[in-house]
Order: structure tokens, then C-alpha cells, then sequence
């Protein structure tokens, strides 16, 4: 099993990677302080390992909640679901909240944690790669709004991350696809060498090796807790983790929540940052083909969908998280494996990056 730390004081945690995690005699059970429990999954994951992780815990009254699955019931509605549960069940303050699956499960139960009399504990299992590289790291829970993606969160840290990769056996392909696209943008972002890895090895991610993806995982969810540690808020550089994501969020709500996987959106907005950036001088036509061929090779979408046109996502794209005193900040690329935040591009340049990306 690898430990890393996410480190952060007081509420510092574990990330615990390995094989059949799930039900591992009192790994789970140590950090729930209480002697409640809710288990919240969904309706795909639950059939698969639910059973296993209630059954690893003893002497706790532990209850279970399974959702509909899919993006387009990360929303209010299924936030109330959540809280009726709880309520319902008399769960008090020392309770301890476990999100079972992908990244909408964790975000939704999340926020449930952070909210529910004013915060309870919290647990992440990630069953997805997206979930084990990314989203279970780092304490962003939310929920979407038919406006816009994630538009209401709160940053609530989990007590510890517990990543079975065993579970990724069952996952679909794009699934798995789309938890590369993750992977792929630490390596754009902040970490070349990892970049090249991946181009020396994204066959053996797509094929499952074990290996490849225990160090897919390990390396991504490192730079991750480096940078939340470093700024867990987003003051300053945990915006460089959204690379791609403002134009991939215009398309997961332009295209309706859940018809575009995020990490598919992701995967073509880095493509349009890359172009972005090359207008401006900062990379060069081969980076670009470097970014493109990357992806690809993942299987993800290198193309804008055509049902949207660049004034949705001019539009869309003004409601992003980053957009400050009326001003849209963007990450674009320095270098390749090295990105910024920045203003400092054209309207003009914008919307020619996104025409080309047709
Ligand atoms: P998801 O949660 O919808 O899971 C993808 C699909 O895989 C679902 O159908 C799910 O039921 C299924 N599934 C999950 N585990 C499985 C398993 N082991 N075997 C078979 N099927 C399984 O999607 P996701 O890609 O995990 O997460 C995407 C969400 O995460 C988005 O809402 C995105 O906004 C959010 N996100 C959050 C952060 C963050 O920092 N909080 C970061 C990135 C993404
Ligand atoms: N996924 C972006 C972040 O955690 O900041």
C-alpha cells in the first residue's frame, strides 16, 4: 500500500493507494471517530462493493444511501436526499459521512458533509480513476446549477482518501479515458518528466496494467497534495489544476450535464488552451500536435462539439469560478509542463482558439 500525506496542519490526511483497500481489516473503521456512519453510493457502484465495506466495519451503526447515478443528479435535489437521510436516521454531529465512487458522488457527499449541522466527518473511497487522481484530493465538494458547473461548494477537507485500484477493473473504457485526461493535464501543468512517462506509457494505462496505473495514480495524487498544500484555497497556483476546465465546463453545461464526461470536456479545453496559447506566442504549432496527440492517444476528444458554437461558450465561459471583478482569468501554457494564470490574452484571440478547435 502506498501512504502519501496531504499536508495541512491540524487536518493533514492520509492518501492510501493500493489493491483490495475496500474491505481491509480496520483501515477504514480507524478513522471514523464516532460510532455512526453513512455509506453514500450510487446505483452502479453500490452492487459492486457496497456490501464489502459495510461488512469491514464492526461495532458501528452504520447506515447506507444509494443514489441515481450519473452527473446530471449532482444537484440540489440529491443533496436533499442526502440530508433527509440523515435527519431521517437521527444522525448527529459525530456522525461520519463516506462517499463510495466516482467524482460526483464524492463531491455531492462532500457537501453534504460540509453542510450537515454546520459539518460531520467525512471519508472519500474513490472508485474511479478520475475520483483516485483527482477529485477526492483536496477537499472541492459542490454541486452543479443548470447555469453552471460547481457553482455551489465549500472546501471541506476528508479525514482520509482510501483508493482501492482493484476497482477500477469494472470501470467502463471512457470512464477510464476520461480519468486519464486528469492524469495527462499534471503532466502539461507542473511535471514534464511525467509527461513523458505517459507518452512512453499510455498503452499500458488503456490496457489496465496494474503497475502503470498504480504509478499513474501515486504521481498525480503527489502533485496534487503538493499543490493544495501549498494553496488550498485557490489564492494563487491550485488554479493551475483547472487547465482546460473553463472551456470544458462551458461544455458539460452547454451539452447538458452528463452527455460530455468531464474529463472529456477537460481533455478538448486543453487542446483550446494550448492553441490559446499558441496565439500568443508562448508554444510553438509542435507543441500544440504534442497536446493533441497526447489526448488522442487516450482516446478522449480532441474537437469542440460541433452543436456548440463559440458564442455559447463566450457565454458560458463568463459565469467561470474565475472570473473576478468582471475579469475571466485563464490557465494557459508557459511552456509545455509548465502552465499560467493569466488575463492577459485577447477577446479576439480567445474566440479564434476556439474556432479552431472545430
Ligand atoms: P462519476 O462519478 O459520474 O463516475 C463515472 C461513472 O462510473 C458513473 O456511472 C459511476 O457510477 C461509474 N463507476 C464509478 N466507479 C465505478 C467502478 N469502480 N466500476 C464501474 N463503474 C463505476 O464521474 P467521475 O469521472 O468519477 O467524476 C466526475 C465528477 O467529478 C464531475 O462532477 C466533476 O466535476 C468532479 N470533479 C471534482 C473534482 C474535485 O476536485 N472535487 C475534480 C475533478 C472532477
Ligand atoms: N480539480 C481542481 C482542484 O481540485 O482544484
Amino acid at each position: 500500500m502506498i501512504s502519501l500525506k496531504v499536508d495541512l496542519g491540524e487536518r493533514s490526511y492520509p492518501i492510501l493507494i493500493g489493491k483490495n483497500l475496500l474491505d481491509k481489516e480496520g483501515l477504514l473503521q480507524q478513522y471514523i471517530p464516532g460510532n455512526s456512519a453513512l455509506i453514500v453510493s450510487n446505483e452502479t457502484v453500490a452492487p459492486l462493493y457496497l456490501d464489502r465495506v459495510v461488512n469491514s466495519l464492526k461495532n458501528i451503526n452504520v447506515k447506507t444511501l444509494v443514489l441515481p447515478d450519473g452527473e446530471k443528479y449532482k444537484n440540489q435535489d440529491t443533496l436533499n436526499t442526502i440530508y433527509d437521510c440523515l435527519l431521517t436516521n437521527r444522525l448527529d454531529r459525530n456522525t461520519t459521512l463516506i462517499a463510495l465512487g466516482g467524482g460526483v458522488i464524492g463531491d455531492l457527499t462532500g457537501f453534504a458533509a460540509a453542510s450537515y449541522q454546520r459539518g460531520v466527518h467525512f471519508i472519500q473511497i474513490p472508485t474511479t480513476l478520475l475520483a483516485q487522481v483527482d477529485s477526492s484530493v483536496g477537499g472541492k465538494t459542490g454541486i452543479n446549477h443548470p447555469m453552471g458547473k460547481n457553482m455551489i461548494g465549500a472546501f471541506y477537507q476528508p479525514r482520509a482518501v482510501i483508493a482501492d485500484t482493484e476497482t477500477l477493473r469494472t470501470l467502463e473504457d471512457r470512464e477510464l479515458s476520461s480519468g486519464i485526461a486528469e492524469v495527462i493535464k499534471y503532466g502539461l501543468i507542473r511535471d514534464i518528466e511525467f509527461l513523458q512517462w505517459l507518452e512512453a506509457n499510455i498503452d499500458k494505462l488503456l490496457n489496465r496494467n496494474t503497475v502503470a496505473l498504480a504509478y499513474a495514480i501515486d504521481r498525480s495524487c503527489k502533485n496534487k497534495a503538493e499543490i493544495v498544500a501549498a494553496d488550498e484555497r485557490e489564492g494563487g497556483q491550485r488554479a493551475l489544476l483547472n487547465l482546460g476546465h473553463t472551456f470544458g465546463h462551458a461544455i458539460e453545461t452547454g451539452m447538458g450535464y452528463g452527455n460530455w464526461l468531464h474529463g472529456e470536456a477537460v481533455a478538448s479545453g486543453m487542446i483550446m488552451a494550448a492553441r490559446l496559447s499558441q496565439h500568443l506566442g508562448k508554444i510553438s504549432t509542435d507543441d500544440v500536435n504534442r497536446v493533441v496527440n497526447i489526448i488522442e492517444r487516450a482516446h478522449l476528444p480532441v474537437n469542440a462539439p460541433d452543436k456548440m458554437s463559440p458564442e455559447k461558450f463566450i457565454e458560458l465561459m463568463s459565469i467561470d469560478k474565475k472570473v473576478s471583478d468582471g475579469v475571466l482569468k485563464l490557465v494557459l501554457f508557459e511552456s509545455i509542463g509548465k502552465a499560467i494564470i493569466t488575463s492577459d490574452y485577447s477577446q479576439e484571440a480567445l474566440i479564434e482558439a476556439i474556432k479552431e478547435s472545430y
